[in-house]
């Protein structure tokens, strides 16, 4: 067992016995409306959000500003824009769907562009799930504040693409990253145009399928030549999709079962046949010979086929084998378990759910009028048409282009020395292994892949901004709850740093 995993679980034994406390102060007469004060976050920026000082309000900008927003608490909100902005502005016929939100607090001039995946899934989740400042995501009943916002430290601006994505109009004729790159280069200048925007750093970051877009969009952006528009500062991908991902998947998946099987709860003989699979299909020779520090050599190319070798596919055998044990199996968090939680979005796991409550926030037509989103747009978080319209490619998802290994992703840590890769241990849509190995076939700065692995870890002191006063105020201050619930989402999270050559360089954000 790896020492992250033995780490989390020492967490997760902590945070039972928390809870179990919890639940002993909620018999003896419940939560006070203090702490329920404290949970809903609602005071924290309150002071910091402050209207009279708009900062990109302008004649061009003014029908995009977002004056209120259904079931938000108005102190909520700080200076916001969205809407629809066309690619080419001489023809609105296809235009990409953006929310723009300036840092909170001293401005900067720098702005950080976020992308989902699929291909054809919403950035509006980042936004309302992930690093917004708005944060309501699965299971919660109401909205609050996210305190760690990535709008604590930089302008923000979320973009649905490609087209076909989310609020985004017009017909996908995209068949290649480059198709892609060249209509989001094209909308981003028109973008700043609209906002008065020149001469930023910029950050392109994004997670999952978008590991292809990000890199492919800042070279894009880097070719022309342009810094008043596009003067990339650096990249950042979670779980990324930047190698030969679904077989790099299949490789790796047999150690991550056996290692994580605390939580998936797969039976001994499942197991035995899976390890055998693995076997047979070559993966464990495959680990021997390539998951190397210097790497052994390039890794052949690799094609996921699962109708000619349905048991090599194994990461699929686990994927379907994972929801016996946990109907409520979540992919891209295998630490979850039922209830299944409902969500805002309608997407808590693979399935789609939310509270009867709570129809799907962005489909419905007051959120629309407010976010000034097309009200013919029937908005779904992942597009139900394929956004790429080509056939196969590397990752058959009809995008031909090759993976941002190859060419791009390197050129973009050449060209900037600031490129994070980072990966959830407990996500297995993208496994932490299967992202390393593909960097151990990529060559930047001159060498192939990394030449020691990757073992320094990165302290993460910031504090606990959203339960140290939930606990302290009800007798729990003995506790270090703040080390405990700090560090919950990071040892999800393997950090792989790119930077000069072979150092850390300085972290985008
Ligand atoms: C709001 O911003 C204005 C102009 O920058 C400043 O004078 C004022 O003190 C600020 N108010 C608060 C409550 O921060
Ligand atoms: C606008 O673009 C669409 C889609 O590319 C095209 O069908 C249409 O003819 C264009 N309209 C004009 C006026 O150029
Ligand atoms: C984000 O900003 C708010 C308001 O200024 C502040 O209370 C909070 O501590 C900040 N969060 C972090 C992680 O610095
Ligand atoms: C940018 O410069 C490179 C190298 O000088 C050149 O190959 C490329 O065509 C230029 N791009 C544009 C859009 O001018
Ligand atoms: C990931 O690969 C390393 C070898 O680099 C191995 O030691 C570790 O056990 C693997 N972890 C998982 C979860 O498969
Ligand atoms: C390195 O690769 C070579 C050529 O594929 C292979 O023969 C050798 O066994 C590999 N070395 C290790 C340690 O796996
Ligand atoms: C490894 O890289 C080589 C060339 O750089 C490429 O041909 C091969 O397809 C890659 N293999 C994988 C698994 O990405
Ligand atoms: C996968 O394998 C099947 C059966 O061998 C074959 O018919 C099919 O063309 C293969 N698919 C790809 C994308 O290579
Ligand atoms: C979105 O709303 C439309 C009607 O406006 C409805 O047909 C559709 O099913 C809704 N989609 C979701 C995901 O709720
Ligand atoms: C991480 O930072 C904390 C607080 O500054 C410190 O107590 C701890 O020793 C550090 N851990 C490591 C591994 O550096």
């Amino acid at each position: 067992m790896n020492p992250i995993m033995i780490k989390f679980l020492l967490q997760f034994m902590l945070i039972g016995s928390v809870y179990g406390k919890l639940s002993e102060v909620a018999r003896r007469g419940g939560y006070g409306r203090r702490t329920l004060d404290d949970v809903r976050q609602r005071r924290i920026y309150e002071q910091a959000l402050n209207y009279t000082s708009l900062q990109y309000y302008t004649t061009d900008s003014e029908k995009y500003f977002v004056k209120s927003l259904p079931e938000i608490p108005q102190n909520f909100l700080s200076e916001l824009y969205s809407g629809l902005i066309p690619i080419d502005m001489s023809n609105a016929s296809r235009a990409l769907f953006f929310v723009f939100q300036p840092r909170v607090g001293e401005p900067v001039d720098e702005l950080t562009i976020w992308l989902n995946g699929g291909p054809g899934c919403s950035s509006l989740e980042g936004f309302l799930q992930e690093n917004g400042l708005i944060q309501w995501t699965w299971g919660q009943f109401d909205p609050t504040i996210n305190p760690y916002s990535w709008v604590n430290l930089t302008n923000m601006l979320w973009v649905e693409q490609p087209v076909g994505t989310g609020f985004s109009i017009g017909t996908p004729t995209a068949t290649s990253e480059e198709d892609i790159s060249a209509d989001f280069v094209k909308f981003f200048k028109n973008f700043q145009d609209i906002f008065g925007i020149q001469n930023y750093k910029i950050y392109v970051t994004g997670e999952s399928y978008a590991g292809r877009y990000v890199p492919y969009i800042a070279n894009e952006m880097l070719e022309q030549n342009d810094t008043c528009y596009y003067d990339v500062n650096g990249i950042l991908v979670y779980d990324p999709c930047i190698g030969s991902w679904a077989a790099q998947n299949d490789i790796t998946v047999y150690p991550y079962v056996e290692q994580n099987n605390n939580v998936l709860n797969l039976d001994k003989s499942y197991l035995a046949t899976l390890q055998n699979h693995d076997e047979v299909c070559g993966y464990s020779a495959f680990r021997d010979q390539y998951m190397r520090f210097p790497p052994n050599g390039t890794q052949p190319p690799l094609y996921e086929n699962c109708t000619a070798s349905a048991d090599c596919c194994t990461w699929n055998s686990v994927y379907d084998a994972a929801y016996g044990p946990n109907p409520c199996f979540n992919v891209y968090d295998v630490g979850l378990q039922c209830p299944l939680l409902g969500d805002v979005l309608g997407y808590p796991t693979d399935l789609q759910y939310s509270y009867p409550s709570q129809p799907v926030y962005f489909n419905r037509t007051d959120v629309k009028i407010s976010m000034h989103a097309p009200l013919d747009v029937s908005w779904l978080e992942c597009a139900a048409n394929p956004v790429f319209v080509g056939e196969g490619g590397p990752q058959d998802e009809g995008d031909s282009s090759p993976d941002p290994i190859q060419y791009v992703l390197p050129r973009v840590i050449e060209a900037t020395n600031r490129v994070l890769v980072a990966n959830g241990d407990l996500d297995i849509d993208v496994l932490t292994n299967a992202t390393l190995l593909a960097i151990q076939n990529m060559t930047w700065h001159g060498h192939m892949g990394f030449q020691t692995k990757p073992a320094t870890p990165i302290n993460i002191t910031l504090p606990d901004l959203q339960y140290q006063s939930l606990f302290s105020t009800q007798g729990f201050d003995g506790l270090d709850v703040s080390a405990l619930l700090r560090s919950l989402p990071v040892p999800c999270t393997e950090w792989i740093v790119i930077g000069t050559p072979r150092d850390y360089g300085n972290p985008a954000l």
